[in-house]
């Protein structure tokens, strides 16, 4: 799967023998000492921690194990002839896409430098600042954390492009060249292993790998338009650390960081888990087709879509075929005979709304309803946008709790950034009651878990947002069984169309 590195043997005296899991040397070496010290406050956030986060201790026995010179660069132990490069402090840390705040917490937790975090996910930005916000409230017990900013906001350059916030974000730090920015900075916990005193990195990228390859290719462009003029500068280098499940990460990775870094080294496997480590920046010129701007959307038959939109720029076949059966019925009346809307413009909501394909045919279908789009993804939302034409200089661009919206200033569609399972409103318009017609195509997967939880939630929060009277209209794979959870809560429900793999059911409000 990886191109490995060449597997060493421990010294003699470190061999783990019939012990696997652990990076780290058996013995009480300042690294174990670390971890062992840092379990009571990671517990306070993850009481069952480390079980249930083999990936985030992967990562936190890989940066104490180099803080301590106890691994090299690879994660493994060093060749008796040579010293470890010890870890080097970095003037920012972002890491991107962590799921629940733990990757961060270690991160913070060893290396004293501010730490930036930006994650793809609506729900996941909200359960990092939670971690974060938990523990910084824990009356010091589990204090002793860098400063962690979670950026929620949309994207405040004209182009509401989804990666200038956090790119702005970045940036601003690193302008402020901190103390830690020239280098050594001694670690802030008590408990933190101290750094080398040796020259400082700029950044350094934590990524819980993407589900899809594209969607990488769009977090290094975004760190080329991070370091975009930022060449030349003393301590120019980055470092990336990939930190994933091995069945998710495949050699696609390793070719699209060998694009942006001279050196890729994959640390050995612990409880599946694998971390693959780049460093030697090249910047853009190494990157082909590459420029330092911000990353941008595929667009093809005039759908866009930020490599970690569902499903690309390809049109769902589920959802084609919820459009051909909403055709169908159209000619029923307004949303296939939901009740009558009283005489004002049909509101449509589509709720997962992906690269917005699907609201774009129901804009055709029914001219003149006012459209809205809700997606947990944050390049969802935005290549929704995209595909929909809509004019970023509308209102609703600020960010809110809970999440973004983008919006044209003229009564069109409204996308908005945010996880359709959380307590309404989402912000304006988005309140209970404010829809007659919802669509439906839920995700099958959270994350890369299947579950049918995230599609139950979906559907209470499109009964709640219908009006009495209102139609959700929903496409599942024909194997799943949300007609009973439909059936719990709806009024009526019946079955529009079925094909080989997918059942769309039309579901109506009391
Ligand atoms: C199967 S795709 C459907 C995309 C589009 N509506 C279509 O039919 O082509 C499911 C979408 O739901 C989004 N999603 C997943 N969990 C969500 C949540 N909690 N809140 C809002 N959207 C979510 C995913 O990001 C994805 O874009």
């Amino acid at each position: 799967m990886f191109r490995q590195c060449p597997l060493r043997e421990p010294p003699a005296d470190r061999r783990l023998v019939g012990m696997s899991a652990s990076l780290l040397p058996r013995d009480r070496t300042a690294a174990r000492e670390s971890l062992e010290r840092s379990a009571g406050r990671l517990r306070e956030v993850f009481p069952e921690w480390p079980a249930g986060h083999p990936t985030a201790r992967l990562l936190q026995e890989y940066l104490a194990g180099r803080a301590a010179g106890e691994l090299d660069l690879s994660g493994r132990f060093p060749q008796p002839e040579t010293a470890a490069p010890l870890l080097r402090e970095a003037a920012v840390t972002l890491v991107l896409d962590d799921s629940d705040g733990a990757l961060t917490l270690v991160s913070a937790g060893i290396s004293s430098s501010p730490h930036v975090v930006r994650c793809d996910s609506a729900a996941e930005a909200a359960a990092v600042a939670a971690a974060v916000a938990r523990c910084e409230g824990s009356g010091g017990s589990v204090a002793a954390l860098s400063a962690v900013e979670v950026v929620r906001g949309s994207g405040q350059g004209e182009d509401r492009n989804p990666f200038s916030e956090v790119c702005r974000c970045v940036r601003g730090v690193l302008s402020e060249e901190g103390p830690a920015a020239g280098g050594f900075r001694k670690g802030h916990a008590e408990d933190a292993p101290e750094f080398a005193a040796q020259s400082g990195l700029r950044l350094r990228v934590i990524v819980s790998a993407p589900k899809q390859v594209r969607a990488l290719g769009d977090l290094l462009h975004l760190v080329g338009a991070i370091m975009a003029g930022q060449e030349g500068r003393p301590h120019s280098d980055v470092e990336l650390v990939l930190a994933g499940r091995e069945k998710h990460m495949t050699k696609a990775f390793n070719g699209e960081l060998e694009a942006w870094f001279s050196r890729v080294d994959v640390s050995p496997g612990l409880a599946k888990s694998r971390l693959l480590i780049a460093t030697g920046w090249r910047g853009a010129s190494g990157a082909v087709g590459s420029s330092p701007g911000l990353p941008t959307p595929v667009v093809r038959d005039g759908i866009s879509a930020f490599g970690a939109c569902y499903g690309g720029s390809r049109v769902d076949a589920g959802a084609r075929l919820l459009l051909e059966a909403l055709r169908a019925h159209a000619a029923e009346g307004p949303a296939g005979s939901a009740d009558d809307a009283g005489g004002s413009p049909l509101r449509v909501l589509d709720l997962g709304c992906g690269n917005g394909w699907l609201l774009r045919e129901v804009r055709v279908l029914f001219p003149g309803a006012r459209l809205a789009g809700v997606d947990d993804s944050w390049a969802a939302a935005a290549s929704a946008r995209m595909t929909l034409d809509v004019n970023g200089s509308g209102r609703g661009g600020e960010g809110t709790h809970e999440g973004s919206a983008f919006a044209s200033g003229d009564g069109g569609p409204v996308l908005r950034h945010a996880d359709g399972t959380a307590a309404l409103p989402w912000g304006e318009g988005f309140e209970a009651g404010a829809f007659d017609l919802v669509t439906l195509n839920p995700p099958f997967h959270e994350g890369t878990t299947v579950t049918t939880d995230t599609a139950h939630a979906l559907i209470d929060s499109a009964h709640a947002l219908l009006r009495p009277g209102g139609l959700l209209v929903l496409v599942q794979n024909s194997h799943l069984r949300y007609r009973s959870h439909l059936a719990s809560s709806f009024a009526h429900v019946e079955q529009w169309a079925r094909d080989r793999r997918f059942t769309v059911l039309a579901a109506w409000k009391q």
